[in-house]
């Protein structure tokens, strides 16, 4: 179980001057035709590689980029990053084209302090993900120290974010801390009513959260794709609506536990907008979400759920949101997480959005300063709420 009120080694401890500073980012953006479409990660490791600019150590910077499955996948370098990168530092950044070897050794060696390097993919070897000894080593002799960053990472134990910190002297970036500090309030002793909103497409992705949180959360708001596996496993008709069949059994003995217990509500959404495609130019209609006709399906709630709802949220002192209500990226079904993003806004409670698509979401929809976090991590970020522990934070702990 975590320890929200651990301490970690922070980088005001590590003599930084002169030094090679590996700094484990997570640049793990969404691409779209090569162009980034969210840069939110990359902003959020400024903090700290401004820090280290300052500090006038070398920089080498760290990520993976997409699952590219250990092998070089063109469309998955980091170049587009590190164009990004650039325009948002005042300092020189080299982007390489690989993360280990002779010559990523000598680029680092020429560089000049307050330099920026950003090495490639580290997904591109398969030492990475295996956490394969000498892979680490391969990366650890480019440093004399490492930083780690990558927040949406930490629930990984790779080579990069793992193996690494474990044979150099290591610290949390300002990240991690950051992330730590906005998530804790969820964790330990959270205010009531504490209020979750679960949506998303995975009933898979949640529902290990969901029965972590049971004992904290007062209420769950049920939205997004992952209902309608909800109500199929009530035995409601969803038509054509993504279900999850083989999450059917997991889900049903979910909310047979919650009804048991008495003690955690859940709402799921009462009517849904509709459509036959997946698209935004087919008819669309709003119809009980427990009578979905054959051939639609559900891709938004409805009036009547936003309604009940809000009457969830306004009270409450704590709100932890993962995943949308709805198809948003497809303006006709916008209007679900367009709705709560506006009720989450106005309450006085401590606000939580999770990462990814959520955060993007809350982001583009112009909400995202009213949250009081929006975190950069999804599954990372869902693992710290639900107090698993996590392998390259733990590594990262003061003695
Ligand atoms: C994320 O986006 O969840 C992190 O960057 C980790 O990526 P992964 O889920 O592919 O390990
Ligand atoms: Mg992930």
């Amino acid at each position: 179980m975590i320890d929200p009120t651990s301490k970690y080694k922070m980088l005001e401890d590590l003599d930084l001057s002169g030094k090679r500073v590996m700094v484990r980012v997570d640049f793990n953006v969404p691409l779209h035709n090569g162009n980034i479409t969210d840069d939110s990660r990359i902003k959020s490791a400024l903090p700290t590689i401004n820090y280290l600019i300052d500090s006038e150590a070398k920089i080498v910077l760290t990520s993976h980029l997409g699952r590219p499955g250990s092998e070089v996948k063109e469309n998955l370098r980091l170049d587009p990053v590190g164009e990004r990168l650039l325009e948002l530092v005042d300092t020189g950044v080299k982007k390489l084209d690989d993360c280990i070897g002779p010559h990523v050794q000598e680029e680092i060696e020429e560089a000049e302090t307050g330099d920026i390097l950003l090495l490639e993919n580290t997904r591109f070897h398969p030492g990475e993900k295996a956490d394969d000894e000498g892979f680490v080593d391969s990366l650890s002799k480019l440093a004399d120290v490492f930083v780690n960053d990558a927040f949406g990472m930490v629930h990984r134990k790779h080579a990069s974010n793992y193996g690494v910190a474990t044979k150099l002297p290591a610290a949390a970036g300002k990240l991690i801390l950051k992330e730590v500090e906005g998530l804790t309030p969820a964790v330990s002793n959270p205010n009531h009513p504490f209020v979750a909103i679960i949506g998303g497409k995975k009933a898979s992705s949640k529902i290990g959260a969901l029965w972590d949180l049971m004992d904290r959360v007062d209420t769950f708001l049920i939205g997004g794709a992952l209902a309608f596996t909800f109500l199929h496993a009530q035995g409601h008709l969803v038509g054509n609506s993504l279900v999850e069949d083989s999450m059917v059994d997991e889900v049903r003995d979910f909310l047979e536990k919650i009804n048991e217990d008495r003690k955690t509500n859940i709402l799921l959404p009462k009517d849904a907008k509709v459509s036959q495609e997946l698209a935004d130019t087919g008819e669309v209609k709003t119809v009980d979400a427990e009578k979905i006709p054959p051939e639609w399906m559900g891709l938004d709630i409805g009036p009547v759920t936003i309604r009940e709802y809000r009457k969830a949220i306004e009270p409450a002192k704590t709100l932890v949101w993962a995943g949308p209500m709805g198809a948003f990226e497809l303006k006709p079904f916008q209007a679900g997480t367009k709705e709560v993003a506006e009720m989450v806004a106005e309450t006085s409670g401590y606000r939580i959005i999770g990462g990814g698509e959520t955060g993007a979401a809350i982001k583009d929809l112009g909400f995202g300063d009213d949250m009081d976090h929006v975190s950069t991590g999804g599954g990372a970020c869902l693992g710290f709420l639900r107090g698993k522990e996590l392998p390259a934070l733990e590594i990262l702990k003061a003695e």
